[in-house]
């Protein structure tokens, strides 16, 4: 039987009368979750990233009738949508290429390391008498920017440490997104493993701000704003 937090999304979504919406329909591909580095057999390069505020985006286009794809590096098994496990960069950048192939939207919630040990030691690496240690890194591909293509709306998120919305500003033009969240890690309360946040949506035309809220509020917005879009577009 499906989980009860299943059911309970699926039948809001039944209820929730969207079904004729600028979502309804549309695939949606959502990542979530920071990546994972292998240094090693034991270690791996990663980050604080919770998932969370990607999940509830997932929850949300999937309310408004959306197929949703989750490429997640955590396990999200109680969700009545289709769920895709990975592990690092790499991975996620395949399983987005894959899931892109039949999709109208992509939203990268997901914190993607921007290096990665440019090979994985086999075994483990032992401390011996080392006094130090230098890992030797490369960087990783960059999945926002090079899934740019005629009739994919895709969303792209900056989180930044400190009020620096000049740099997301930059990030939407450098990438090509149709949106971009902002949120500052550093504010109080907010961001990363956190359960609320505080997020700028910059569209085409306007910055919208969302003052601190819970990430599902924050979903909310953001869906509005995907929806706006999809019918401008
Ligand atoms: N992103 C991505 N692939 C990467 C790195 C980031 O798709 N290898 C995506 C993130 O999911 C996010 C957006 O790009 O939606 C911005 O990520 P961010 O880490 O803030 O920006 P970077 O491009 O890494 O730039 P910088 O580290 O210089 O701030």
């Amino acid at each position: 039987m499906a989980p009860p937090e299943a059911i309970r999304l699926a039948v809001r979504r039944a209820f929730a009368g969207t079904a004729a919406g600028p979502l309804a329909g549309k695939k949606v591909v959502v990542t979530s979750g920071g990546t994972r580095e292998r240094i090693d057999a034991v270690r791996f390069i990663g980050n604080r990233s919770s998932g969370k505020m990607g999940r509830a985006v997932a929850d949300e286009v999937y309310l408004r009738g959306a197929r949703v794809a989750l490429v997640a590096t955590q396990p999200a098994d109680r969700v009545p949508y289709g769920v895709v496990r990975v592990e690092s960069a790499d991975d996620m950048a395949a399983a987005v290429r894959e899931q892109l192939r039949d999709a109208d939207v992509l939203v990268m919630a997901a914190a993607v390391a921007d290096f990665k040990p440019r090979a994985e030691e086999s075994g483990k690496i032992q401390r011996g008498d080392r006094e130090t240690l230098t890992l030797d890194l490369v960087g990783t591909v960059d999945i926002l920017a090079e899934t740019a293509r005629p009739g994919l709306f895709r969303v792209g998120f900056a989180a930044e440490a400190g009020p620096q919305l000049w740099r997301a500003r930059e990030k939407k033009a450098a990438k090509g997104v149709d949106l971009l969240v902002f949120n500052d890690i550093l504010a109080e309360g907010v961001g990363i493993g956190a359960d609320e946040n505080a997020i700028t949506i910059i569209t085409a035309s306007e910055e919208i701000h969302v003052p601190r809220t819970s990430k599902s509020a924050c979903a909310v917005a953001i869906a509005d704003q995907i929806e706006a879009g999809l019918q401008r577009s």
